[in-house]
């Protein structure tokens, strides 16, 4: 493994058993915890999901760099198959523990250890502002070689424009190292990958509340003020 991306896999491994209290302790100002914001991009996640495929119980689902696997109790139930990987071995260790119908795999940051076109939705949340900037293209150029034609390639990432999420990410302990990119930047990688179709909208411009308030985080979308963005690429 690269120097730089062992040191990354060293250090989340390290938050195997307390990731979601160093979240917590990051965004304890927000009045939120960390299973809001999954839930949340969770919801966003299987609406896109629905929006694009007719059948999503057919569907075979990768999450790259997947952590503790906290967004797979949303997909288990919705989606045919989900498969994680990451490169902690430990976060995948104890996504294992509690996801028992995940299939996960550790792998090396370089290459994911899947044929091309094996999967027919392939997202990543909150992941390339961990990866080392040199290797963001490679990365997502590994998440459109594994994804079929047809298929569809989801981003999810911090809008680094508002100053709550750069707070969050100043006081986050694991987040040291992160370095944010802009919704235009995630639309070129997904582009120079050979997507097509690219398109990015803010989310979570609104707490994660639940309800009406959630509903309504809709209508800013085109707006640039959302804490996250998610960016969507179709495979042809
Ligand atoms: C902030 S955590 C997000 C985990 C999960 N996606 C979530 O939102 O709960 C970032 C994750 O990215 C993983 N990671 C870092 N570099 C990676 C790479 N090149 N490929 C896959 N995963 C990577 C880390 O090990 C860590 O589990």
């Amino acid at each position: 493994m690269d120097p730089q991306q062992r040191a990354i896999a060293e250090e989340f491994d390290r938050y195997k058993e307390s990731y979601d209290q160093a979240v917590n302790r990051a965004i304890a100002f927000s009045g939120q915890k960390v299973e809001a914001f999954t839930r949340a991009k969770a919801d966003d996640l299987l609406r896109t999901i629905a929006s694009h495929f007719d059948s999503a119980k057919r569907l075979n689902v990768l999450d790259v760099g997947c952590g503790i696997g906290n967004y797979h109790p949303f997909l288990t139930p919705v989606v045919g198959t989900v498969s994680g990987v990451d490169v902690s071995s430990a976060c995948i260790e104890k996504a294992g523990e509690r996801n028992p119908a995940v299939s996960y795999s550790v792998y090396d940051g370089d290459r994911l250890p899947y044929p091309d076109g094996k999967f027919d939705v392939a997202f990543c949340i909150c992941v390339i502002h961990h990866v080392p900037p040199d290797r963001w293209q490679q990365f997502v150029n590994e998440m459109r070689r594994v994804t079929r034609a047809g298929g569809l390639i989801v981003v999810y990432e911090h809008n680094p424009m508002h100053p709550l999420t750069r707070k969050v990410v100043h006081d986050c302990e694991f987040d040291r190292d992160a370095v944010l990119l802009t919704m235009a930047q995630s639309r070129a990688l997904l582009e120079s990958a050979g997507c097509a179709e690219v398109a990015t909208r803010s989310i979570l411009t609104l707490p994660p509340m639940g309800g009406f308030i959630e509903r309504l985080d809709g209508l800013f979308a085109r707006l640039p003020f959302g804490s996250q963005y998610r960016a969507i690429g179709h495979v042809r």
